[in-house]
């Protein structure tokens, strides 16, 4: 029989046995433990509440505990639970499938489940790499940004440019040649860089985060710039991989940060809003030019990569009830909100003491604070316990102080998200 451990608080559990993702055990104050979440909320154990800032890494985008998704999922779980997707199909993924279709760039023609945001990428990844193979090339080099992050498999790893995920692993990733995002004064050193690496290695893979780099501290980058690298890349043969996991169903202001763009990119990586933090699940999508590559009469030619919740018909559910708020009036409005009253708080910041590089896109509110400090250092600890402190759940990514909302965040806890940014503005001001 299972022993009893309510005589003890989750935290003295937690700390017993649990091992939490991007934490320094040995220093690290104990996790906080949340009970409940609704709309633009969360509450601790001691009912506290918070407002999520960030939606939970950018998941819940149209509110926790969102009750037309709780009910397709429930739905979903008394009619089809789950099967394997490999033999077998069921109605939530062909549904999702078309509908996904329908918003995504016009070239995008199948869709590829997965997991989670890093097997979305590494899938992609690994479909590039065979594209070629198939073609019978020899292609081994990717091409990826300064300071992206694309997830932490090992694909994903070898993309990112983040050192700080990587260290112990450079030994083991794949070839990858790193150029700087491109700005509206750097565009053409970049556009010479590109070619010349196009030239000298063999590329099969042009990896992106568009117009927003998230875990680099959402550092922005312009649009034609990047519409200009997809070409060139295009026109080498080069697969172009728009990760859109941070950047999907509407946070740049429209559905996908693609659509800001000319080009179009060869495959396309969703998850976090997709199924709106309700499930884990993620998706590849991509052109008929990819997906030819891999019709074959040889089987070793087709696509040999799965995961065994590929397509779960919950997760699919869950998608789909997302898509259907994503494309809701009452959204697009609460959006529209958000980026309005995100653009007149940039322009109150800007002439701030302590602040540089205000900026704003879409729901996406980020500013550098004029100090240096490290990624999960202690000046990054204290702004992050200060925001806890005043009921905001924001995550500092070194100096950048961001905010990205549910799109159902009211008036009033917008305001104040702000009021705290304000305040630790006026806090820091004297070390910045
Ligand atoms: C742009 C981007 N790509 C990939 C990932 C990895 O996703 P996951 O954490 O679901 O593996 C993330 C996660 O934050 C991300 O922001």
């Amino acid at each position: 029989m299972l022993q009893s451990t309510t005589s003890k608080s989750l935290i003295e559990r937690d700390q017993k046995h649990l091992w939490h993702p991007l934490t320094q055990h040995q220093t690290a104050p104990p996790p906080l433990a949340i009970t409940k979440a609704k709309g633009a909320m969360i509450w601790d154990e001691n009912g506290n509440s918070y407002i999520d800032g960030i939606a939970s890494w950018y998941t819940a985008m149209f509110g926790h505990a969102n009750d037309a998704i709780i009910g397709a999922m429930t739905h979903q779980m008394q009619q089809l639970d789950f099967v394997m997707f490999s033999g077998f199909t069921h109605e939530p993924a062909v549904t999702l499938s078309e509908r996904l279709l329908q918003l995504l760039p016009s070239n995008q023609e199948r869709i590829f489940f997965n997991d989670n945001g890093s097997t979305a990428i590494e899938a992609a990844i690994k479909m590039a790499l065979q594209f070629h193979f198939n073609n019978g090339e020899k292609r081994d080099t990717l091409i990826a940004f300064e300071d992206g992050f694309h997830g932490d498999t090992f694909g994903a790893m070898s993309a990112s440019g983040l050192s700080s995920y990587n260290g112990p692993f450079e030994d083991f990733l794949l070839k990858v040649k790193r150029i700087p995002v491109p700005t509206s004064e750097n565009v053409e050193s970049i556009v010479q860089t590109l070619q010349e690496l196009l030239h000298s290695n063999a590329c099969a893979a042009f990896v992106f985060e568009p117009l927003v780099q998230g875990a680099a501290g959402m550092k922005f980058h312009s649009g034609n710039g990047l519409d200009r690298l997809i070409k060139i890349c295009q026109e080498h043969g080069v697969i172009c991989i728009a990760d859109e996991i941070m950047t999907g169903f509407g946070k740049t202001g429209k559905n996908f940060a693609c659509d800001h763009l000319q080009q179009q990119p060869d495959i396309i990586c969703l998850s976090k809003a997709l199924t709106a933090g309700m499930f884990p699940l993620s998706i590849t999508s991509c052109s008929k030019q990819v997906f030819d590559a891999f019709l074959s009469h040889e089987v070793a030619k087709g696509f040999f990569h799965a995961h065994t919740y590929s397509a779960h018909p919950i997760g699919c559910a869950a998608a789909l009830a997302a898509l259907e708020l994503l494309t809701s009036d009452a959204i697009g409005e609460g959006i529209k909100k958000i980026e309005n009253a995100h653009g007149d708080f940039v322009q109150k910041l800007a002439g701030h003491p302590a602040v540089e590089n205000a900026r704003s896109l879409g729901v996406i509110l980020a500013l550098d604070l004029k100090v240096k400090t490290d990624r999960y250092g202690n000046f990054r600890n204290r702004l992050y316990q200060f925001f806890m402190e005043r009921g905001v759940n924001l995550r500092p990514l070194g100096n950048t102080i961001y905010t990205l909302p549910p799109y159902v965040i009211t008036d009033v806890q917008l305001e104040q998200i702000y009021e705290a940014i304000s305040a630790a503005l006026d806090e820091f001001e004297s070390i910045c």
